[in-house]
């Protein structure tokens, strides 16, 4: 009985007669050629093949699992690479784990891959579906070695794994080997063995164990793998943007198995802005819940709330980034600061007509002159230093503020001059920079130190040509969010800032949508190459959430995102044209793991691999 079940990928020069009868159904076959996967001129009938059938060897999931140097993998290693033809059937009941650590076994690692192994198995289950055969003549053994106890996750953090898959002398029995530094490439490795797994229809009867129904399917493992990995990039990134719209906690979870699925590690997410500050703050609840900061008092995020996200992220080896944007994109929840003898704490709330104050309605901007804001932003960041890890990255905004606004509000204009500033762009410049640098320091003293690095978006502080008199660069990363063709973050660069590249007309997801902006398609987001070099840490792309909620925020950001992941994990030289059947094969994968995911060709693309270029 522990034979049937090692199946041997035929070779390519297959004939394949033409289907007898209609019977229960039908599929086309395929077989791998040149890297390729070709599809049979003729469709199989269900009823003609017995056993460990053609329906099941040559289905195109089993195709494009091993065929083409990366098989079905993405991001593709960036290591050696061989998967060989060979694969097994196998049920995920059947896997057994080893968690091994060659140091003496620390207990959160140990309960972290224990969590991974998990989540692992809960995405095989998904992939073989609801009538998944149980078809256990083979025995997989799982073997994860980490050497480092390490469990912090940050730019420094070694996201290295090798993973190979080898069948033992024992009869119908696979050993598959992952070695990471961390825990983190540790993960990575299930990843990567998550996406050498397929769904093929399983065989009619005869192979035993009862599969009679066709609408039964099997699980597929390729077994003669070997491969080496590591990332490019140490920041791959997404901005979520749950200001504009409201995302409801599930939204924020099905995006980050999105991004686990596609080895990305960091969420930056960008909380609050103008229209609404849905984050509670336990020691300064006007922001949020009682002075109407929030949408409604459903639509928060309490510090549990937040708590949760961070730890759900982590056993996903992502990280979270949490940006309070300011001075600028600030107003609501930020007026009750009057009423409460607090003074004005924003200016320009709210006020029209807004393109006088602002660059989109509503408007608000933090009122850098007065100082019970410091009192408040005390408070808000040890609310945030809370939940998140000491050292953790703070991203403080820094876009667009409108000087007009604060030129309008003469409690701001007279504090100016009674210091001897007038009113010109270099003297709101410098009122900009004195807030940048006490809301620093409010940071540092409740942080204790002065090593967080703290992350802004390009702006008229960043330019070439001011920004060392305003921003130490050992402290700021600047996030450039300027056209491919800008020389901004090069400048930036040569000055000693590290940067994170947000190229605007290539990696804006919200492009497309509004104004004169064009969609970047998945090969546009593909094909935007950034820079190696030293300060680089990496790139995001940004979901503005102006006209995103959770109908259509999983067709916007995928499978863009995950072609931008795949050019920050292994920045190949080659062109998105070289990455489509895998990516096509991805995209399914992600719709099959429940993300709404767009459609990106004619199903007889996805068929026909390399036929619509
Ligand atoms: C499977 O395909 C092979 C080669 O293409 C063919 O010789 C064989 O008859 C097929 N088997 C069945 C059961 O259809
Ligand atoms: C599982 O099989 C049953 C019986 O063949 C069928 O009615 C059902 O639709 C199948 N479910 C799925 C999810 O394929
Ligand atoms: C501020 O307002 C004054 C008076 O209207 C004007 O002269 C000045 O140019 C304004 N400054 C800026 C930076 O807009
Ligand atoms: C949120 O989006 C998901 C996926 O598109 C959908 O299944 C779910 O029903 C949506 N929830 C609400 C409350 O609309």
């Amino acid at each position: 009985m522990k034979v049937a079940y090692l199946l041997q990928v035929l070779s390519a020069a297959a004939c394949l007669c033409a289907a007898e009868d209609s019977g229960p159904g039908w599929q086309w076959s395929w077989a791998c050629k040149s890297g390729r996967c070709v599809k049979s001129e003729y469709p199989i009938s269900y009823a003609s093949s017995r056993g460990i059938s053609n329906i099941t060897r040559k289905s195109q999931s089993a195709c494009r699992l091993t065929c083409g140097q990366y098989g079905a993998l993405w991001p593709h290693p960036t290591g050696p690479t061989t998967i060989g033809e060979q694969v097994v059937a196998f049920h995920p009941s059947i896997i057994r784990f080893d968690l091994l650590e060659v140091v003496d076994s620390g207990r959160g690692t140990r309960e972290y891959l224990a969590a991974c192994t998990q989540l692992f198995l809960d995405n095989l289950l998904v992939e073989c579906g609801a009538n998944c055969s149980v078809v256990s003549d083979t025995d997989v053994y799982v073997r994860l070695v980490t050497r480092s106890q390490d469990l912090t996750l940050n730019w420094n953090t070694d996201e290295t794994y090798t993973l190979d898959i080898v069948t033992s002398s024992r009869v119908n029995s696979v050993t598959v080997n992952i070695r990471a530094e961390t825990v983190y490439g540790a993960r990575h490795g299930l990843e990567t063995l998550s996406q050498l797994v397929a769904r093929v229809p399983a065989p009619l009867g005869g192979g035993g164990r009862g599969h009679s129904s066709p609408r039964k399917h099997l699980l597929i493992m390729a077994t003669n793998v070997r491969l080496s990995d590591a990332p490019i990039f140490r920041h791959r990134g997404l901005m979520l943007d749950t200001a504009r719209n409201f995302l409801p906690l599930y939204a924020m979870k099905r995006t980050l198995d999105a991004m686990a699925a596609s080895k990305l590690n960091v969420l930056h997410w960008h909380a609050t802005d103008s229209q609404s500050f849905p984050l509670e703050s336990p020691r300064v609840p006007q922001l949020a819940r009682r002075r109407f900061g929030a949408y409604s008092s459903r639509q928060v995020y309490t510090p549990q709330d937040v708590a949760y996200l961070l730890e759900y992220a982590r056993l996903r080896g992502v990280r979270i980034i949490m940006e309070l944007d300011a001075p600028s994109h600030a107003g609501n929840g930020w007026q009750w600061g009057e009423a409460a003898g607090l003074g004005q704490l924003a200016v320009c709330v709210n006020q029209q007509p807004w393109r006088k104050y602002c660059i989109q309605p509503p408007c608000g901007q933090l009122n850098p002159t007065n100082p019970n804001l410091y009192r408040v932003l005390r408070d808000l960041y040890r609310d945030i230093l809370d939940i998140f890890p000491r050292g953790e990255p703070l991203h403080m905004g820094g876009d667009e503020v409108y000087f007009p606004c604060w030129n309008s509000s003469a409690e701001i204009v007279n504090w100016m001059e009674a210091r001897g500033q007038g009113r010109g762009q270099a003297d709101f410049l410098q009122l900009w920079a004195d807030y940048q640098s006490t809301a620093l320091g409010t940071l540092d003293e409740e942080v204790g130190h002065s090593n967080t690095p703290i992350i802004l978006w390009s702006s008229h502080l960043t330019e070439p040509g001011v920004i060392e008199s305003f921003l130490n660069k050992d402290r700021y990363i600047i996030q450039t969010w300027v056209p491919a063709s800008s020389s901004l973050p090069v400048e930036l660069l040569a000055k000693g800032y590290r940067v994170i590249y947000s190229t605007k007309d290539t990696w804006y997801l919200d492009h497309g949508f509004w104004g004169s902006t064009v969609y970047h398609n998945w090969r546009v987001v593909y094909d935007n190459r950034i820079p190696r070099k030293a300060g680089v840490l990496g790139g995001e792309a940004c979901m503005w959430s102006e006209l995103v909620d959770n109908q259509s925020l999983d067709a916007k950001v995928w499978p863009r995102t995950a072609a931008m992941a795949e050019r920050l994990w292994a920045d190949p030289e080659t062109r998105s044209s070289s990455a489509e059947a895998r990516f096509y094969r991805h995209r399914q994968r992600l719709v099959t793991r429940g993300i709404r995911a767009d459609a990106v060709s004619p199903a007889y693309c996805y068929q026909n691999e390399g036929e619509c270029q």
